[in-house]
């Protein structure tokens, strides 16, 4: 037991050191702020209560918001915040009276946030909290934090960002790894949480869970043994935070370093937009607004996020109405972070889950109007199927539709002749040959006009999201969209909404650094693959956009957004979202030499993509079926980066097998990007008491001022991705 009037002697701060200037002679008083001198008290190891142990977040020039939680029963808790310029705490800041003791709210979970502002740039600082219970003051865990430099700083920045961090039976290895670099700060671009309680589609049954107190505020998914929950109430969310946080290596990491972060879908629920879910797939509406409140209340308690500039200091301040979380951040001359929010204002995926494959969604006519000519891909429809051979299909495809699960009301007017017969033919297996439907004939389909059906979309099955959300037919896909974004005068794909938007292009364009670094959640660099050399079904022979949820599902904005930050120039992208290592650029449509650099990090633990991948392809009734469909998914990289196909000539690097983070070094001249890999195998084990056994591989690029190359350090010498070649030269 130590006195706290030891740690004080050589700080108690008088009225007249107060009136001191802050970068004034006197080096013990680092923030000469109004205070009072704290009590005696005995201190003890407070760890137990802080099970979360501390954290720091939003990192400025002049404040840092640290963060802790206390648990210690029901009611309020006092609570003091100590900061230092040494870790022994003998050079303490002192901190406005409203700051050094604050209160632990029960309706906030008793987590503690505090914006301690007037701080030095630049400048490391140590942190720690201390619950004051009885004569006792129990002391957390010291954490340690920078604030940013100032703007004119010529300075260096380095940091690390992660996405993806699944907690259910993996380990956070990544974050073993990342607490022993030396860092100004870590970027965290979504997925903190899962918020299921074990998704056999993609989540691991076996090692350490995750379960909910709230069952009966949750969502029940799936059945029988592969039954789970989703978050829902404020307690389910709260409680992953607290289960996710209890993690010893990512609490290291905390106590480490600062963390920028902003959320992804899973922060509130897979494939999210805006406040609504996607587990039933459209077979009925999820929109859940108050679910979605739960969630971002959850996500603001437990993260280190600011409460705004314009807020007082309020520790206990509740979540704003008109919340947002795009924000940036200033790093000296060389780096402006700037980080969006892809999620809350969204709009639905351009292909519903639900869609009628048959429904023809551009006719014949459109599409000659729009693009004078019928692509290559547009298939034969019958003109309106009520009428259609006298209506004989009308009512075998409604019954056949809706046993399949279907909306009937889809199997209406204009419908794909192919889909009518792949119908057809299924219903007559089970019929005797006297009651058979025919098909509809080869040479009637040859006469018959053609359009795009859904099924021409990619849209395959009932209720899925192949060929909704995932695996689009490119080049159909992208007319609809192009077509679609015209009609809704750009709706179709308002990615941030309009605000955010003009909010993101102001802050690039009015920016002065050398690199506009932007937080991006999902890939913006095409990631295409094209299945045509390969054996397999006709029907499969084709070039499939991977994610809709991504930014391929929003290419005419993705577009529009390119034109401007080409312009700019010194944009580089850094994100997260798909599990997998990829170095990039993402170019204009019809000028591939505009573009700009995005590198793309892996998951912290959860599933490489080449494993989600090939769950999937297994996973899908229609794509289990296609024989090597498994094997192709396993070989995403050799795909992705085919040169037979071209298909990606502007992806630099893939590595879809792997977790990690990435470590950015930024300077006036270069950004250099180096990817620190660990493989797959490696995150079900616990490596915490043997992280000298860890391997971490790693892969280093960069670009350079005023270009939007990429380079590779091939052994000492760096080399430029060639897109014609697709070679390092
Ligand atoms: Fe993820």
């Amino acid at each position: 037991m130590l006195k706290r009037r030891d740690f004080l002697r050589a700080t108690l701060v008088t009225a007249g050191a107060l009136a001191a200037p802050a970068c004034g002679g006197d080096p013990e008083i680092v923030n000469p702020v109004a205070g009072e001198p704290a009590p005696e008290r005995e201190l003890a190891d407070g760890s137990a209560y802080f099970p979360q142990s501390v954290a720091s977040g939003d990192p400025r020039p002049g404040s840092v918001v640290l963060w802790a939680r206390v648990q210690d029963g029901e009611e309020d808790l006092d609570v003091e915040v100590e900061v230092a310029t040494d870790a022994e705490f003998t050079q303490r800041v002192a901190l406005d009276a409203g700051l050094a003791k604050v209160k632990a709210l029960a309706r906030h979970d008793h987590c503690v946030k505090v914006k301690v502002r007037g701080l030095s740039a630049g400048t490391v600082y140590y942190y720690r909290f201390v619950y004051v219970k009885g004569d006792t003051g129990y002391v957390s865990r010291v954490g340690r934090t920078k604030t940013a430099p100032a703007e004119e700083a010529d300075v260096k920045v380095r940091f690390a960002y992660v996405s993806c961090q699944d907690y259910i039976g993996r380990f956070y290895n990544t974050y073993l790894a990342l607490a022993e670099e030396e860092l100004d700060f870590f970027v965290h671009l979504g997925d903190y949480i899962y918020e299921t309680t074990g998704d056999p589609s993609f989540q691991s049954t076996e090692g350490r869970s995750v379960a909910f107190t709230d069952k009966a505020g949750a969502i029940a998914l799936g059945e029988g043994d592969s039954a789970f929950h989703a978050a829902r109430s404020l307690s389910n969310y709260r409680e992953l935070y607290r289960t996710y946080r209890s993690d010893a290596n990512l609490q290291k990491v905390h106590e480490s370093f600062p963390m920028i972060a902003t959320w992804d879908d899973h922060e509130f629920s897979n494939d999210a937009f805006g406040a609504t879910a996607t587990y039933f797939d459209d077979r009925k509406d999820e929109t859940d607004v108050e679910r979605r409140k739960a969630a971002n209340q959850a996500w603001f308690e437990y993260q280190p996020v600011d409460y705004g500039d314009d807020a007082e200091q309020d520790p206990g301040a509740s979540l704003p109405d008109d919340f947002r979380i795009y924000r940036d951040f200033v790093f000296g001359q060389h780096v402006h972070l700037v980080m969006t929010d892809l999620r809350s204002y969204r709009p639905d995926h351009l292909i519903p889950e639900g869609a009628f494959p048959g429904k023809v969604v551009l006719d014949a006519t459109t599409l000659i109007e729009e693009l004078q000519e019928l692509p290559e891909l547009a298939m034969p429809y019958v003109d309106d199927i009520e009428t259609y051979s006298d209506g004989i299909y009308a009512s075998v495809l409604k019954e056949a539709a809706e046993a399949a699960g279907y909306d009937a009301a889809d199997v209406t007017g204009k419908i794909s002749a192919l889909v009518i017969n792949q119908i057809v033919a299924g219903v007559n297996e089970g019929l005797p040959e006297d009651m058979q439907v025919p098909l509809i004939p080869d040479e009637a389909i040859a006469f018959m006009e053609r359009g795009i059906a859904y099924v021409d979309l990619g849209k395959l099955s009932a209720h899925g999201s192949i060929g909704a959300r995932y695996l689009t037919v490119k080049d159909t896909f992208d007319i609809y969209a192009a077509l679609r974004y015209k009609e809704t005068q750009g709706a179709s794909e308002d990615v941030m909404g309009a605000e955010q938007e003009s909010w993101f292009l102001d802050t690039m364009e009015g920016s002065k650094a050398t690199w506009k670094v932007w937080g991006n959640e999902f890939c913006l660099l095409p990631l295409a693959v094209d299945l045509t050399p390969y054996a397999i079904p006709e029907q499969f022979k084709r070039r499939f956009n991977m994610n809709a949820d991504a930014w391929d599902g929003f290419p005419n904005k993705r577009n529009e957004l390119l034109e401007r930050l080409v312009e700019i120039g010194g944009v580089v992208a850094i994100t997260g979202d798909i599990h997998a290592f990829y170095a990039g650029t993402a170019g204009l449509d019809g000028d591939p030499s505009k573009k700009i650099v995005e590198f793309v990090g892996g998951a912290v633990s959860s599933a490489p993509f080449r494993e989600m991948l090939m769950s999937q392809v297994a996973g899908d009734p229609v794509l289990s079926a296609v024989p090597g469909a498994v094997l192709l998914a396993a070989g995403i990289d050799d795909v992705l980066m085919s040169t037979e196909t071209k298909v990606n000539p502007h992806l630099a690097h893939a590595d879809s097998n792997a977790h990690g983070y990435v470590v950015i070094e930024a300077s006036g001249e270069e950004l250099v990007a180096e990817m620190r890999r660990i493989s797959a195998a490696d995150v079900q084990t616990d490596y915490s008491e043997t992280s000298d056994q860890l391997e971490i591989g790693s892969k280093r690029f960069r670009t350079l001022r005023g270009e939007s190359e990429i380079y590779v350090d091939d052994r000492g010498t760096w080399k430029r991705w060639d897109a014609s070649t697709q070679m390092w030269i």
